[in-house]
């Protein structure tokens, strides 16, 4: 560290920002001014280990040369940001196919500007074949935060003050495979016309809890025997943060519907061709399809994963992250830690000293975020290194091991 945190520039910035914008999810004082790897720089020269990639969102860290050969081809190409839904381009159709290469057969994809229109679009796509009937969904869920998604988000009761919700049918997200409310959905279905059913298989915002195999399981198995589409929500799990290309993979089932954001640098509704809306342009948005640049770098990050073999990676670290992570449970507290591949949640037992532990960490140069009540997630690039990962367990021990 150069400084004091924070240090004068960011503090400039910080006082602009709290007089001119809404204080929305901030935390600690970190401003980002430029990032290397796995390392983010504020703009008084301070440097953090990140354990965040800003979300999930950038998968491949930061200034990495692939990307930074992207934006370098753009930056004499003024027709970077065009209506993609009106006018065709080449970004747009090498990022579908490029997808399409990490989907199961016959998806088709539907791009978008974030995680919650991603979302909304699933739904719009179940209500179109179902018709205006209740959504079940998980409590503890996050969807989103726009009025359509936040029907079918749960993790947050400042999120819904005074909304007035759609129809919905709330279901335990079920962690254990001997859950007693483990076949609740069924006779929801038996005894309720429903439009769709909607879940995360690692709820992120709600905490980082991972779903039970048996769960997941008796979601598909229900949807199919009543023909309700299954909407799984991959918008932080999806493109190799657990290991796989997505979450459901570890569930051995395939969706009728996907949404995607985030690693991926746009929202994008994909779903079985068979669920395609019928009528021609049922699904638009200018932007949607419209970001070359962020298409581009989408299509790149997905071939470097490939390339550079990162969900092996993922794999190989998460392990290596999760053991170190397990040895802090039980010790100042610490109660619990859980996830799949870099995707790991580490419970403590107040709210009040995960947000100090947050805090400490960002002061000691270690970047992680809260999630759920009382969570810390943990979900550094796919780049990240061995002396990375043994690095940030050092400060997290250093830092948990004090009161
Ligand atoms: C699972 C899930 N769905 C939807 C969203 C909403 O995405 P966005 O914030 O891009 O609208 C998020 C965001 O964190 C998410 O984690």
């Amino acid at each position: 560290m150069n400084h004091k945190l924070p240090g004068p520039n960011a503090i400039r910035i910080i006082n602009t920002m709290k007089k001119y914008v809404y204080d929305s999810t901030f935390i600690y004082p970190l401003v980002i001014a430029n990032g290397h790897d796995c390392i983010i720089e504020d703009p008084d020269g301070n440097k953090f280990l990140d354990f965040t990639s800003n979300i999930g969102a950038c998968p491949i860290g930061y200034s990495h040369p692939d990307v930074m050969e992207v934006l370098a081809e753009y930056s004499t190409n003024g027709t970077h940001k065009i209506a993609g839904q009106d006018f065709y381009s080449k970004e747009h159709a090498d990022l579908a196919e490029t997808i399409s290469t990490i989907l199961p057969q016959n998806f088709k994809t539907f791009f978008t500007n974030s995680g919650a229109e991603a979302v909304e679009n699933a739904i719009k796509i179940a209500y179109r074949r179902m018709g205006p009937l209740p959504g079940i969904s998980c409590f503890g869920a996050f969807h989103g935060r726009t009025l359509g998604a936040l029907n079918f988000t749960f993790s947050n009761p400042v999120h819904k003050y005074n909304f007035p919700e759609l129809p919905v049918k709330r279901i335990k997200f079920c962690t254990k495979d001997d859950d007693p409310e483990i076949d609740v959905t069924e006779s929801l279905l038996k005894e309720n016309k429903i439009a769709f059913i909607l879940t995360e298989t690692i709820q992120g915002e709600g905490g980082y809890y991972v779903a039970s195999k048996k769960f997941i399981k008796n979601l598909r198995k229900c949807a199919t025997q009543y023909g309700v589409p299954l909407i799984l929500d991959e918008v932080q799990s999806g493109i190799g943060h657990t290991g796989k290309w997505w979450a459901f993979e570890h569930y051995g089932v395939t969706p009728d519907i996907i949404s995607a954001a985030k690693a991926l640098q746009v929202g994008a509704t994909i779903y079985n061709k068979k669920l395609e809306p019928s009528n021609k342009s049922a699904l638009s948005s200018t932007w949607g399809g419209g970001n070359r640049i962020d298409m581009a770098i989408g299509m790149r990050t997905i071939q470097v994963i490939k390339r550079d073999k990162l969900l092996e990676n993922a794999t190989k670290m998460g392990t290596m992250l999760m053991k170190g992570l397990h040895e802090l449970v039980g010790k100042n507290g610490v109660t619990d830690v859980r996830g799949l591949g870099l995707m790991i949640g580490l419970e403590f037992d107040t709210r009040t000293r995960r947000d100090k532990k947050l805090t400490k960490l960002f002061r000691n140069g270690l970047l992680t975020l809260g999630a759920g009540h009382k969570s810390m997630r943990i979900i550094p690039p796919l780049v990240i290194t061995r002396d990375q990962i043994e690095r940030g367990l050092a400060i997290m021990n250093q830092v948990l091991s004090r009161n």
